[in-house]
């Protein structure tokens, strides 16, 4: 078994590899060379990080009931902070860069692109999930804060949404998406979930 340190080393490392890209993204507008746009450069690239940490949190149940690993588990709630952490900056970025902090333009900007909307939805969404994902919060909803916690299969409609509307041309990166959050959602289908611990089972003999 893992000592208490190797555990910490793997949070800790877990949390330097989710801040990385946002040092990276800043490094790159920093030295002039994130094209003509760098605000766009943030809003895009932010958004994809925010996608992927949805992903990336909704993929560690199925591995841990695959692997049994508990490390998959232990990281759990800070990859789903990460998700809102980079979501809010992603929505900052659009406030800031796109909107130049002017309110009055909001409304027509919705009108204008109504998947702001969907976003927005999504990320209130996840905003309650990460107020809720907390010890207190578990013990005062019990059986209530699983279904609450559900609702993160309809954020990740609701940002695959988000996605699809902006696409126009190329559908190739939605559709690649997609398919990740299809396999995610279908290992939560209760034929495979229960397969998942037999193929376990299977592997380790
Ligand atoms: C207040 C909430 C939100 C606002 C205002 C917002 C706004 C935007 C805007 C303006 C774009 C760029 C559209 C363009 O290319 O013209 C965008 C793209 C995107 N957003 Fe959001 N968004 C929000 C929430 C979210 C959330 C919660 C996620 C994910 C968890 C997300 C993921 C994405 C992705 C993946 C893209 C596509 C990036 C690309 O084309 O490379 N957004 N969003």
């Amino acid at each position: 078994m893992a000592s208490p340190r190797i555990w910490l080393a793997w949070r800790v490392g877990v949390f330097l590899a989710a801040l990385a890209p946002l040092l990276f993204w800043s490094w790159v507008v920093a030295n002039n060379a994130a094209g003509p746009e760098p605000g766009r450069y943030l809003l895009l690239n932010i958004g994809i990080g925010a996608l992927w940490m949805l992903l990336l949190t909704l993929s560690l149940t199925p591995l841990t009931k695959l692997t049994r690993w508990k490390g998959f588990a232990l990281i759990r709630r800070q990859l789903g902070l990460w998700t809102l952490a980079y979501a809010t900056l992603h929505m900052l970025s659009y406030a800031l860069f796109i909107l130049g902090l002017n309110w009055a333009l909001l409304g027509s900007e919705i009108i204008k692109r109504p998947y702001i909307i969907v976003g927005m939805i999504a990320l209130v969404g996840l905003a309650v999930l990460g107020a809720t994902s907390n010890k207190w919060s578990m013990k005062r909803l019990g059986k209530r804060w699983k279904s609450l916690h559900k609702f993160s299969y309809a954020i990740l409609g609701l940002v695959l949404l988000h996605f699809f509307w902006i696409v126009r041309a190329d559908m190739q990166e939605w559709a690649m998406y997609a398919a990740i959050a299809a396999l995610i959602m279908a290992t939560r289908l209760p034929p495979v979930a229960r397969t998942l611990p037999k193929l376990r089972y299977r592997f380790s003999r």
